[in-house]
């Protein structure tokens, strides 16, 4: 088996595992456990414990490899001996499963290279919603799916427009800009959804339930996996001006699409 399909193998395995204790952590009810970089910036009990059970899975099976996760960092002499880094996100979503909206997800990633998305090449990608039963997935070279459907991304057929997601930053002094750029792009959408899963919006896009894809602010984690699935599935993925993904812009669609939001963002 290569490399890349080992490594899918054990991020489905931990990512379906640790979704099904964030579910039934949920259906147990959610406290809030801090706040981060502003008072909307939230952190739960079960983030916590849902990247700690992550963390011991990878370590458990694969000891060399390094880890980044959204809620505990680096993990301190665990760089990556083997070359291969762990990025995860234990719930993508955290303000959707903290308010009980089923739309979050587990989304963990294997890398190779410095564990940052400007230097690194994604081998694998799961990204998992207990609470819609659905796993995307990625491994380089192997194509995208959701469970067993392999996934495609199309260009948007007739005139009515594009249906694209994006997302706002959590901190009110960045909305303003937030909704300058999307009053920027509306002329080509049909309509906007903005689902609260930055992962989950990417494979959305992998799948073609979503035309496409636009957000300031993301961090690693929360495309890690999904911009994987993006790619496999024949998308475009990355920042503009053939930019990596970064916080200053992240953008998926199919290229003739992706390229036409980039021309509406920098108008
Ligand atoms: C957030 C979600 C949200 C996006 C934010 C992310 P979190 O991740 O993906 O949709 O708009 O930029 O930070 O905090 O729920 O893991």
């Amino acid at each position: 088996m290569s490399l890349e399909k080992e490594l899918l193998a054990l991020a489905v395995d931990v990512a379906y595992e640790a979704g099904q204790l964030a579910h039934r952590r949920r259906s147990e009810g959610v406290s809030i456990a801090a706040t981060k970089s502003v008072l909307a910036d939230i952190v739960t009990e079960a983030d916590r414990e849902v990247e700690l059970l992550i963390r011991e899975r990878l370590a458990e099976a694969r000891p060399d490899d390094g880890f980044l996760g959204e809620e505990s960092g680096a993990a301190p002499g665990l760089t990556g001996a083997s070359g291969v880094t762990w990025v995860v996100d234990p719930i993508d979503g955290t303000v959707n499963y903290a308010f009980g909206i089923p739309v979050y997800a587990v989304s963990i990633a294997a890398v190779t290279g410095d564990p940052d998305p400007a230097h690194w090449t994604g081998l694998a990608g799961a990204v998992f919603a207990p609470a819609l039963g659905e796993m995307f997935t990625a491994a380089r070279g192997e194509g995208a799916h959701v469970g067993n459907e392999r996934l495609q991304v199309q260009e948007p057929a007739g005139d009515a427009g594009a249906l694209l997601a994006t997302g706002f930053g959590y901190d009110p002094a960045t909305h303003a800009g937030d909704i300058a750029r999307l009053s920027r792009v509306m002329p080509l959408a049909r309509d906007i959804r903005r689902l609260g899963a930055a992962s989950l919006d990417l494979s959305f896009v992998a799948a073609g339930r979503l035309d496409g894809y636009f957000e300031r602010g993301l961090n690693p984690w929360d495309h890690a996996a999904a911009g994987l699935i993006v790619q496999e599935a024949g998308g475009r993925f990355g920042g503009p001006g053939g930019q990596t993904a970064s916080p200053t812009m992240t953008i998926a669609a199919a290229p003739g699409l992706f390229a036409r939001i980039e021309r509406a963002l920098d108008d």
